[in-house]
């Protein structure tokens, strides 16, 4: 599936946030901080499509708001296994500027939020 890079924040603005939900070309995104490292996931929960931006991020782990489901950020993946895992997205740091890769095609309603 063909991909497009988008421009998010400053890389130094990042650093006080310390995660960014956006939307771009029609995918929510999450972007989290796990150390150096940057991670992207789709933000929309595999159980019952809330958003993951809520919710508790710590130790590399994002926390569903709702139900309390948990995904590694850098992978996605869902611990314990319960849920599928999240979709991920590229994400880089071109001239201090943070970017994000996402599918050229929007999403269908399986991977939207219900809330978006
Ligand atoms: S909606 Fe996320 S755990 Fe239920």
């Amino acid at each position: 599936m063909a991909t497009s890079w988008h421009q998010l924040i400053a890389e130094d603005q990042f650093r006080d946030v310390a995660k960014i939900a956006t939307c771009v070309g029609g995918w929510f995104v999450l972007v989290t901080g796990n150390g150096d490292a940057l991670c992207a996931v789709n933000d929309r929960c595999p159980h019952q499509a809330a958003k993951l931006s809520p919710g508790r991020i710590r130790r590399g782990t994002i926390m569903c708001p709702i139900h309390g489901a948990r995904f590694e950020a850098a992978t996605g993946k869902s611990i314990g296994g319960a849920y599928p895992d999240l979709r991920t997205f590229e994400v880089r740091i071109t001239d201090g500027m943070i970017e994000v890769a996402v599918p050229n095609e929007p999403p269908g309603t399986a991977e939207r939020p219900i809330d978006d």
